[in-house]
């Protein structure tokens, strides 16, 4: 076992932790979205401790996480519609899948062996300072146990990962709460996960409708879904009134008597930047009743809130 640094955001931490990531050590980063489990995404070693630490069972691909656009082009290839994404939504919580440049230098297991990557500048000052600090690509999921709640805060990081990383940046609460939108851009333009950025915005600066591809298609039956994001206790979706001895989590001023209250008003931007947390304070606070979710709206931020909610809801492995 061992012990996991604290380090704080400035000059000094920053340092610390581009020192680890350089050898080959995982470093906990916050985003503007979720807290990253970073490592140099050019060393295999580096980047196979991600899986073992979060015991990810796939090798399933990860983002790598660049400074900048120009950074982007040395990995992968931005056509016309990438280069508008990129200077419409960078940085920001949108992640593009792009074609893999030859000789990128980015460790295959990164990528799964796929002939794509996928490709986020994050908007977080903490998180732009580390990979200016670090000076190269820096892969990371979220920073949580595989299946798990994503973490928002450094004290989520801690929570599920103690023990089996070398750091965490403290950058303080994130601020979107969701991970990225993930756009396939290989061929026709494809929603891979709803996210931070809503589809609509996508859609209106690419003047285009977006295909619905992999993790984001509406599932048919409960089955077909991934456990994910899952709290302890079970938890039931779109409930208006929740049964006696369940914790409710609410949504909007119908649910004025909520345990908690993901956005009193309503506004999807505050439920969103919640959602993790407050998963979390449920977990804990329910202590194995059940928790039961107020209806969400599927528009906005809110697709991607579902898309959380009913994976914490899914059938768990
Ligand atoms: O907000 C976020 O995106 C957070 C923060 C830390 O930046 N990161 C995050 O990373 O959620 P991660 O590694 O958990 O997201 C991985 C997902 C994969 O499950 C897959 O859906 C997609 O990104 N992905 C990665 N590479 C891909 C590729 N070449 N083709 C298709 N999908 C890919
Ligand atoms: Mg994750």
């Amino acid at each position: 076992m061992r012990v996991m640094q604290v380090l704080s955001p400035d000059a000094k931490g920053l340092a610390a932790a581009a020192d680890l990531l350089r050898r080959g050590e995982l470093v906990a980063f916050p985003t503007e979205t979720v807290y990253g489990l970073g490592a140099d995404a050019r060393s295999d070693k580096a980047v196979a401790r991600i899986f073992d630490a979060k015991g990810r069972p796939r090798f399933n691909p990860l983002i790598v996480h660049v400074p900048g656009v120009e950074a982007a082009r040395q990995i992968a290839v931005l056509d016309d519609r990438a280069e508008r994404l990129a200077s419409a939504f960078w940085p920001g919580p949108l992640t593009l899948v792009l074609p893999l440049r030859p000789g990128s230098g980015l460790s295959p297991l990164v990528t799964a062996g796929l002939p794509s990557v996928a490709l986020r500048v994050p908007a977080h000052p903490v998180a732009s300072a580390l990979l200016a600090a670090f000076g190269g690509p820096v892969a990371a999921p979220s920073a949580n146990p595989s299946g798990k709640v994503s973490p928002t805060r450094a004290g989520h990081v801690l929570a599920g990962l103690a023990g089996k990383i070398a750091a965490v940046v403290d950058g303080g609460p994130c601020t979107v709460g969701v991970e990225s939108t993930i756009l396939g851009l290989a061929g026709d333009a494809e929603l891979l996960r709803p996210g931070g950025i809503p589809a609509e915005v996508i859609e209106a600066c690419l003047g285009q409708p977006l295909h619905i591809g992999g993790n984001a298609v509406q599932p048919t039956a409960p089955g077909q879904l991934l456990s994910h994001y899952a709290p302890s206790s079970s938890v039931r979706l779109n409930v208006s009134a929740p049964d006696p001895g369940e914790f409710w989590l609410g949504f909007g001023p119908a649910a004025g008597k909520a345990d908690l209250n993901l956005s009193l008003s309503g506004d999807l931007v505050e439920a969103a930047a919640n959602l993790f947390h407050f998963l979390q304070e449920a977990d804990r606070v329910a202590d194995g009743s059940p928790i039961a979710v107020s209806p969400v709206p599927e528009h906005g931020l809110g697709r991607a809130i579902n898309d959380r909610l009913r994976r914490a809801a899914a059938p768990r492995p």
